[in-house]
């Protein structure tokens, strides 16, 4: 049995009823772009293969079931007792309907039956996938007519609000609006989006994906912080946002503190990034993402300060072994790198990042090699 005849099985073996329909909503990684997001700035991610598949269909009353199948469990949830910072992993699905509700989009009651195959905490967002899969099944079980950014902006809410983690847009963008052999450029203050073709495979190139399975330890913590000490810092350059910062080394005289300083560094710097990236991109100069995705790397490592151990030897071991160009990708403090490696050498370079580990003693990575995919739809 495939993922969406599991779901939908377990959803008729819960409920007694067939399904309304399937769907289906990926994970990502960031090609390029980290912590500009929430800065109003410009991010490039594409979908990866991996995401959460999940049978729906309508309740006769106004209160939400959940079951996921990974996770052997079943909650309900009254219409009452959904409320912000309710917690546990449910609150991934029931905070979309509370969202959707709170909106103002008439949502009813609804069975929601879940199977995620993105690891957790690795930084491919496994939460955006499952709130995203949750958003498309109520748009179309309740048909409502939303925008896709649109979207991804009220699974946001529920990541932000109901769930409590104060995320940018990324993850969600990525998840609804990425198409298949394409990255996704967004402006994340205007939310103009377009598809940039990413025709790896024409260009004999490969991105590897490599967990580090570094825990994310006070991640909730560090996010937050950096990202007040970006509205900080904008605050006192005052500007709307670290955006629209226009002359970097003014900016820099102008602020006292030195971390603050490296912390504008980055947003600024990663955004130029992106544009340049974008231009390489579109240009059909695949390999020069490499220097950009190398840069960004240094910049979240010494200016943004979100790297760690493992991921730093993961990074340079990579590259030592042959990749073009290699980075974090998410929000940091472990989860995975990417790197951009010529067609066929992904699996020996993860390899090499697997023997590098073994010698440090830190535990084994998993890798895959990620092509861009379609972002989220209906299976059935
Ligand atoms: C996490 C957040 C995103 C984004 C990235 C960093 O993935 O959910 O909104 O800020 O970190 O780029």
């Amino acid at each position: 049995m495939n993922t969406m005849e599991q779901v939908a099985t377990a959803f008729t073996d819960l409920t007694q009823q067939p399904c309304a329909g399937v769907w289906f909503a990926p994970g990502r990684v960031n090609l390029i772009g980290e912590h500009t997001d929430y800065n109003d700035g410009f991010v490039m991610p594409f979908a990866i293969a991996q995401g959460a598949t999940l049978a729906a269909g309508p309740r006769t009353d106004d209160s939400v079931q959940i079951t996921s199948i990974d996770m052997d469990e079943t909650h309900v949830i009254e219409a009452r007792d959904l409320s912000p910072g309710s917690g546990g992993w449910q609150a991934y699905l029931a905070g979309v309907v509370w969202a959707m509700r709170e909106a103002g989009h008439r949502v009813g009651g609804v069975d929601l039956t879940l199977a995620s195959n993105v690891p957790i905490g690795a930084g491919l967002s496994s939460s955006a996938a499952i709130e995203c899969a949750v958003v498309a099944a109520l748009c179309d079980i309740f048909e409502l007519d939303i925008e896709p950014i649109e979207r991804a902006k009220l699974a946001r809410v529920a990541e932000n609000a109901y769930v409590g983690a104060p995320t940018g847009l990324l993850d969600q963008a990525a998840s609804t609006l990425c198409e298949a052999d394409a990255a996704l450029f967004l402006d994340c203050r205007t939310f103009d989006s377009r598809q940039v073709p990413l025709p790896l495979s024409r260009h004999a190139l490969e991105i590897l994906v490599l967990d580090t399975n570094t825990p994310h330890s006070h991640v909730d913590g560090e996010y937050a912080e950096r990202r007040a000490s970006c509205d900080r810092a904008a605050e006192l350059l005052g500007v709307q946002a670290l955006r629209d910062v226009t002359d970097l080394d003014e900016a820099l005289e102008a602020l006292s503190d030195e971390v603050m300083k490296r912390r504008v560094r980055h947003v600024v710097t990663e955004n130029e990034r992106v544009l340049h990236a974008i231009e390489v991109a579109e240009s059909g100069n695949l390999e020069e993402l490499a220097p950009l995705l190398d840069a960004s790397h240094t910049s979240m490592r010494d200016d943004f300060e979100i790297t760690v151990e493992t991921v730093d030897l993961a990074v340079e071991t990579a590259r030592a072994a042959g990749a073009l160009g290699a980075r974090m990708t998410g929000g940091g403090f472990g989860g995975c790198i990417i790197a951009l490696c010529r067609a066929g050498s992904a699996d020996g370079i993860g390899q090499h990042v697997a023997a590098a580990f073994e010698q440090k003693g830190f535990g084994a990575p998993d890798w895959f090699v990620a092509t861009p995919q379609q972002g989220a739809h209906r299976l059935a």
